[in-house]
């Protein structure tokens, strides 16, 4: 469902699941005891009940596992580290993406078979299968459209699949696999299969945050519980929300002044953000607004990785997106908290 609200002169256009309305259902006093009897129960046991969301807020905790069949995540994580994919075998998705290290390569622009610059800042892969579409300005609708990118893209992997899969049947292990799993050779299509699922299996789960979402008030400490609050009454949240704290709505950057006349280094053909995607004059500066599960471990920030510090993030978020001036102490409360934000996974070092 797509809509659209008005705060001041910033129109935010949000796109969010639909929700059944409730029922309203009579169940008589013998229902409303057993009710009670259920809620005393629960409350009793939830300590031991991790998963059930207690906190209505407008970040929710991230899934505690992921649903993807195990056998295909190991297939995929094969391929996502294979050199292979690319046209001089010197180049895997991991090159870009290194999961120890939150799931990009911490440069401002990442360095392509050859040695080529891209044009745009490495997002992370972790959480990446719960986003509204894929890259910057969404031009891939989900994780397996988004593989064919970095493929065949001159400057990152610059090949095709005619090339790789002929190099990927030479090896028996892939020929077993896929054979196993999808009763097929080596195709595109199952290997993109392969990849989605392993990226799927990336989520960050069991975070400070989501263990104080989740009830566990011990989880953040007093600076965390007033950076969040924060982060709530400055308006972050309108933007940065849901599960991903991030990743659901496209937004302009400059909502509330001219970013790019500011940063004084001449507009890219990147800066042109979803534009570039649809064509439409409204989508001109508009991309989609980024996770901040892992900003706390990925700097550089924004699509032009122009500031190289979280503190200095929040504060041209501040300026650009709400038009306000922050104080440090404010900045520093609200560093707090996104540094709670990252959650744990078996390939992540913190
Ligand atoms: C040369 C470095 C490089 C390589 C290799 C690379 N990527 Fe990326 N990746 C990037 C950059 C840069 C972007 C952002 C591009 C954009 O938004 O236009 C990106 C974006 C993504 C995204 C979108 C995340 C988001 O927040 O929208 C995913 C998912 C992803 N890459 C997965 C992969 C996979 C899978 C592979 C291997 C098939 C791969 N990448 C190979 C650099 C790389
Ligand atoms: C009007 C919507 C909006 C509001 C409000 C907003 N943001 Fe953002 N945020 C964005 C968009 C869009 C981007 C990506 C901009 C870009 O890359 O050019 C972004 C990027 C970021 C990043 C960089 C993430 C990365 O991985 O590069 C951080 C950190 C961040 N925002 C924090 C905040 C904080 C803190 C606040 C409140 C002070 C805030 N944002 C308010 C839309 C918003």
């Amino acid at each position: 469902m797509h809509y659209s609200r008005k705060m001041g002169n910033v129109e935010f256009r949000y796109s969010i699941m639909e929700t059944q309305p409730l029922r309203k259902m009579s169940i008589g006093k013998p229902g409303w005891a057993a009710l009670c009897l259920l809620g005393v129960c629960l409350a009793a046991a939830r300590p031991v009940m991790a998963g059930a969301p207690v906190r209505d807020e407008p970040i929710q905790p991230l899934p505690s596992r992921h649903e993807q069949d195990e056998r295909k995540v190991a297939l995929g994580r094969m391929l996502f580290h294979d050199k292979r994919l690319s046209k001089d075998d010197s180049l895997s998705c991991a090159g870009c993406h290194p999961l120890a290290k939150g799931g990009m390569d911490g440069k401002a622009r990442s360095a392509g078979v050859g040695g080529a610059e891209g044009t745009i800042n490495a997002p992370t892969v972790y959480n990446a299968g719960l986003l509204l579409a894929q890259f910057w300005d969404g031009r891939a609708q989900d994780l397996e459209e988004q593989i064919n990118g970095p493929i065949k893209n001159p400057l990152e992997m610059a090949t095709t699949w005619e090339a790789i899969i002929p190099k990927l049947e030479l090896d028996p292990e892939y020929v077993r696999r896929f054979g196993e799993l999808y009763a097929s050779r080596v195709t595109a299509e199952a290997a993109r299969d392969a990849i989605a699922c392993f990226e799927r299996s990336l989520i960050t789960a069991d975070s400070p945050f989501d263990r104080w979402l989740r009830g566990d008030e011990t989880a953040l400490g007093a600076a965390e519980k007033e950076g969040y609050a924060l982060f709530k009454s400055y308006g972050c949240v309108a933007c940065h929300q849901g599960a991903n704290a991030g990743g659901n709505m496209f937004q302009r950057m400059g909502a509330m002044g001219d970013y790019f006349a500011d940063r004084k280094t001449g507009l890219t053909p990147a800066d042109q953000g979803r534009f570039n995607f649809t064509g439409r004059e409204e989508d001109r500066y508009y991309f989609k607004v980024p996770s901040l599960r892992l900003a706390a471990l990925t700097a550089p920030y924004f699509h032009d990785a122009s500031v190289d510090n979280l503190p200095d993030a929040i504060r041209v978020m501040a300026r650009y997106q709400l038009g306000r001036e922050i104080n440090d102490a404010h900045v520093e409360k609200i560093a707090a908290f996104l540094k709670a934000l990252p959650g744990k996974h078996q390939e992540l070092s913190q």
